[in-house]
């Protein structure tokens, strides 16, 4: 890459929430690193959006992976970012590697532990930059509690209890009517904790050796709707008043998460968006839908070295946060990433200290933070700073499907023999 070069050029593959509202506005925001200068999205609508945003030309919008890839078997950008569902993946990192792409790709890889290991098979094979979006590695807040950690300032880390904390209407939004769901997509764990995964695995820097896991879909069933609830909140609902999940106070909000609105489509006005609601999957009554993936779950791990470490994932949270609290030898470090707090307490010294790293932007940062380190190992050719190697990225997904696996099974599992199984199904296909 030539030392004169400033900012980079993408092809974004899926011009969904994410893709237009994360990667393709980090573009509008910083139009000096980067620049979109093709787009592949099936949906004519938002392709059009995009395409309008970031003045792509008419012979650079494709409705398919394989019209862009037939058209341009070639480069004709440095990146390419994977903003597609879990379930259209595979043939896009495949073929954008081949060509020779710095590739930034969304989580989770896929959709089981055979594709997600098939995919990072592929990827190892690649010279060429594969980051998966595993963006809380990069965010300030994790950034500051890995520094505190590696520091050995308190010692060596025993144990650390860590917490995701949907708020309910998240939970209401992406995984009761959404998107995310079904397991016939991916379970929870996986599409919402692989995330948590990830960051157990940043923090401990170990390998995962076992994991137990428990929970259920305790709420969302049809045997708690209120009485006389219809299908959808605008047929009349009797409990809309009282309902916390009712859709005119979910949607219709100055504060409303604009990713809610954006995985709806384009959304024109309040009058659209009623019309929308009155049969999109986003108007159904929560307790009147399709829904199978739990909404309380709890993982016990062990990592090598004997470091152990508790997850807990729930839906029912008045304030959307991840608490992560690390016990050390010689100290404790707690983080709230509502209160954008670490805390830490030294055992010897009896010092007691409050950090508050700066935030800003989604995912606490990580985002913005992620995009900036696609565009600096581009630019820079230095693939040492990516926070997020392939073969990590496949360990918390194997950690995450085989806690899937371990609630089901009621069995505490060895990644290794998890692992191992996969593979040797790969290879009697
Ligand atoms: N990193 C994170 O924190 C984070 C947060 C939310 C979602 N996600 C993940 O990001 C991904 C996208 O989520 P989203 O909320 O943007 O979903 P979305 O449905 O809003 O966007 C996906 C887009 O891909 C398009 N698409 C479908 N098939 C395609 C194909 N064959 N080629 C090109 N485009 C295609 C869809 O039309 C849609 O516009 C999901 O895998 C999700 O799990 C990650």
């Amino acid at each position: 890459m030539s030392h004169n070069k400033t900012s980079i050029s993408i092809v974004l593959i899926g011009a969904g929430n994410r893709g237009r509202g994360i990667f393709g506005q980090y573009a509008l925001d910083f139009p000096h690193r980067a620049k979109f200068v093709a787009v592949v999205e099936p949906d004519a609508d938002r392709r059009a959006s995009f395409s309008a945003a970031h003045a792509i030309p008419e012979d650079r919008q494709f409705s398919s992976v394989a019209e862009f890839f037939a058209k341009h078997p070639g480069k004709i950008a440095d990146g390419l970012i994977i903003a597609t569902q879990e379930n259209v993946r595979a043939e896009a990192i495949e073929l954008a590697l081949e060509a020779g792409y710095a590739v930034l790709c969304e989580k989770p890889l896929g959709l089981n532990a055979l594709d997600v290991i098939a995919v990072t098979d592929t990827a190892k094979k690649h010279e060429g930059l594969f980051m998966v979006c595993h963006q809380m590695r990069y965010a300030p807040l994790y950034r500051t509690l890995k520094r505190l950690v590696v520091s050995g300032e308190y010692g060596k880390v025993v144990n650390i209890e860590h917490s995701e904390n949907l708020d309910f209407e998240h939970m209401a939004h992406s995984y009761v009517r959404g998107y995310f769901n079904n397991d016939a997509l991916t379970p929870m764990i996986l599409a919402k904790s692989c995330h948590d995964m990830d960051l157990l695995l940043y923090l401990t820097a170990a390998k995962p050796l076992r994991i137990s896991s428990f929970g259920s879909l305790s709420h969302f069933r049809s045997e708690n709707a209120p009485a006389g609830a219809p299908k959808y909140c605008l047929d009349g609902c009797p409990a809309a008043a009282t309902c916390p999940y009712d859709v005119q106070r979910a949607y219709f909000r100055p504060n409303t998460d604009p990713a809610y609105l954006r995985q709806m489509g384009i959304i024109k006005d309040r009058l659209h968006l009623m019309e929308l609601l009155k049969t999109s999957r986003f108007g159904r009554c929560v307790y009147h839908c399709d829904n199978n993936v739990v909404d309380h779950q709890v993982c016990s791990i062990e990592f090598e070295g004997g470091v152990t470490a508790s997850f807990t994932m729930t839906g029912h949270n008045a304030i959307e946060r991840r608490r992560t609290r690390i016990q050390l030898t010689d100290g404790e470090i707690e983080l709230d990433s509502f209160k954008k707090t670490i805390e830490i307490r030294k055992f010897s010294t009896g010092d007691f200290e409050v950090l508050t790293p700066p935030l800003g932007g989604t995912h606490s940062g990580g985002d913005v933070a992620i995009m900036q380190n696609f565009v600096e190992t581009i630019l820079s050719g230095n693939q040492r700073q990516v926070l997020t190697s392939v073969a990590e990225s496949l360990d918390s997904h194997l950690l995450a499907f085989a806690a899937e696996r371990s609630r089901k099974t009621n069995q505490c599992l060895e990644i290794s023999d998890f692992e191992a199984g996969v593979r040797q199904l790969q290879q009697n296909d």
